[in-house]
């Protein structure tokens, strides 16, 4: 086929992505929107997706089933530029018969050494190191200057044994740790744990909780993991233990955890995500054993490069009718049974 002639399908982007895909998506598609960074608002978003194939969103904007009547019938494809989707309700997608991708497997590392960078700021007082030089007040080496506690050698607890689950796990050799996790699906298979791994499952969160020393989440948003880690679950984990979520903020019942932080149970806790976002839990920022991130996960150059470019490759491979990384694969067998 002559693609020069040929009628391109039509796409909406719902705010500016880096390149390469921003250039891309113009040569696939006919595209309305992404020009400026901020998030579509929901009565651009309403107008913009009447008429459209495809619909390219990112976890800024909610998109439910009004969103998607709203194309008028038209929309085939939502092709979300994030691994989590929690963002989509892809129930009402799914029940429309609209498939939903997603962007998994190009973050993964970033994401690993950013749950690393947490780790290690909060249990060695990085960031309270740089505030007290910035503020003058480093007077003189002590033996008791902002003593955080060693990681080498503690136990690391990875609750959800996924992609970046793994990922950090497997950081943790560098620094002798033993690991514990769960993980939905059940234990990894022997050849998935690195030789010398010392990585043991645990088939309930709150035997996990009680022995680590540093918990790290990697669960989706779902109506399983929404406040998993509630008051009952942080008074189970160890005193002085440290909470890190790069995940999502709702998994974190972020009202128990202030509570938690502020009676001095938890060590601290290395936040990359909100409850609320980007709202922040009262008292939170009053807190000074806390680190928080603005949802940098994935802020890499070379990662935002690869999620934009499969973000639209997804959207490409969809409306070709060879479609891959469906989050509703349901969709599917029921295009092959009509
Ligand atoms: C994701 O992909 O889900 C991250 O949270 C944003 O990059």
């Amino acid at each position: 086929m002559d693609t020069s002639t040929a009628k391109k399908p039509t796409l909406l982007l719902s705010r500016r992505i880096p390149e390469p895909g921003f250039s891309l998506v113009r040569e696939e598609f006919t595209v309305i929107g992404g020009e400026e960074d901020r998030p579509m608002g929901r009565a651009e978003l309403l107008r913009g997706v009447e008429g459209v194939d495809v619909l390219l969103c990112l976890l800024t904007e909610p998109v439910d089933g009004a969103v998607m009547d709203a194309s008028g019938g038209s929309l085939r494809v939502i092709s979300n530029m994030a691994v989590g989707y929690d963002n989509i309700d892809v129930q009402a997608a799914t029940e429309r018969g609209i498939l939903v991708t997603n962007t998994p497997g190009v973050l993964t590392d970033a994401t690993a050494d950013l749950a690393w960078a947490l780790i290690l700021s909060v249990a060695r007082r990085v960031v309270e190191g740089d505030h007290l030089v910035r503020q003058g007040r480093f007077g003189r080496w002590s033996p008791f200057l902002l003593l955080g506690h060693a990681v080498a050698g503690a136990t690391l607890g990875i609750v959800g044994m996924g992609r970046i689950g793994q990922a950090v796990a497997r950081r943790s050799l560098g620094w002798d740790m033993r690991v514990l996790y769960t993980r939905k699906s059940g234990p990894l298979a022997q050849e998935q744990v690195p030789a010398g791994a010392c990585w043991e499952y645990r088939d309930e969160l709150d035997g996990l909780l009680s022995e680590a020393d540093i918990v790290s989440l990697h669960v989706p948003l779902d109506s399983t993991t929404r406040h998993l880690m509630g008051s009952r679950e942080l008074g189970l984990m160890r005193p002085g233990s440290y909470l890190v979520n790069t995940s999502r903020g709702p998994v974190v019942d972020e009202d128990a955890l202030v509570q938690s932080l502020q009676s001095g149970h938890l060590g601290g806790a290395g936040l990359d995500v909100y409850e609320a976002e980007p709202g922040l839990a009262a008292g939170l920022t009053d807190l000074e054993n806390v680190v928080l991130l603005p949802h940098l996960g994935s802020a890499t150059v070379e990662t935002r490069g690869m999620m934009s470019e499969l973000a639209v490759r997804n959207a490409s491979a969809a409306v070709r009718g060879e479609p891959v990384n469906v989050v509703n694969p349901e969709v599917l067998s029921r295009m092959m049974s009509a």
